[in-house]
């Protein structure tokens, strides 16, 4: 998956790369930030799509698109299409040249608005990236559960960085039943839970 990896995705993935890393250091003020995931964070995920169950894969948190793409990576192995939620304007505008510039339209659709008016359309989810205002968290936890396949994963970003922020939705997580789920130190901080 990650050895030849196309050259507009590899040359898409840069760009954002370095763009937000410029956002970082030059005062862009957060909203207006692309907030991305680093490159080791998406290649976890990746590994993790590739080896979800089949049914409809979520990603909530789209920004410009990058860790679509490390997800996209997974989908064109599977045949699987990828479903993404972005409630910015102007953050989905820039997804949407992403996504034509590396030719994935057949493969991601891009939903702009608020994810959790959409996730409950969803019954069949096998795998499930979080990566949204930490606001939502908990909500978005608490519609895809119950919505996921045996065997599906729901990944969230930020588990270490916002820990005590994140704090009581990762609790209800390690807590919960229905799920197998720990924080892995990878990035941020993933937390990987697995549905039973
Ligand atoms: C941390 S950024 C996502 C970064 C992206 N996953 C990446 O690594 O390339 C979070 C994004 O989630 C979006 N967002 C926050 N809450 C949302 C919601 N409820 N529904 C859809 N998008 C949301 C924000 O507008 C922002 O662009």
């Amino acid at each position: 998956m990650f050895h030849n990896i196309k050259e507009s995705i590899r040359k898409r993935m840069e760009y954002l790369e370095e763009l937000d890393t410029k956002d970082r250091i030059d005062g862009t003020p957060r909203m207006e930030r692309l907030r991305q995931i680093p490159p080791e964070t998406g290649k976890f995920v990746s590994l993790l799509a590739a080896s979800a169950p089949k049914g409809e894969f979520l990603e909530i948190g789209t920004s410009a698109g990058y860790s679509t793409l490390w997800i996209a990576l997974a989908c064109k192995l599977n045949g699987n299409k990828l479903i993404t939620f972005e409630m910015l304007k102007d953050k989905a505008e820039l997804a949407r040249e992403t996504f034509t510039l590396t030719n994935l339209n057949n493969v991601v659709e891009l939903i702009e608005g608020d994810a959790r008016e959409y996730i409950p359309n969803y019954e069949n989810i096998s795998f499930c990236f979080l990566d949204a205002e930490k606001e939502v968290y908990e909500d978005c936890y608490d519609l895809v559960i119950p919505n996921m396949v045996k065997g599906g994963f729901l990944v969230a970003d930020n588990a270490i960085n916002h820990y005590q922020t994140l704090k009581p939705m990762l609790d209800k997580a390690l807590a919960d039943e229905r799920v197998d789920a720990l924080i892995v130190p990878i990035g941020k901080g993933e937390l990987v839970c697995r549905k039973i």
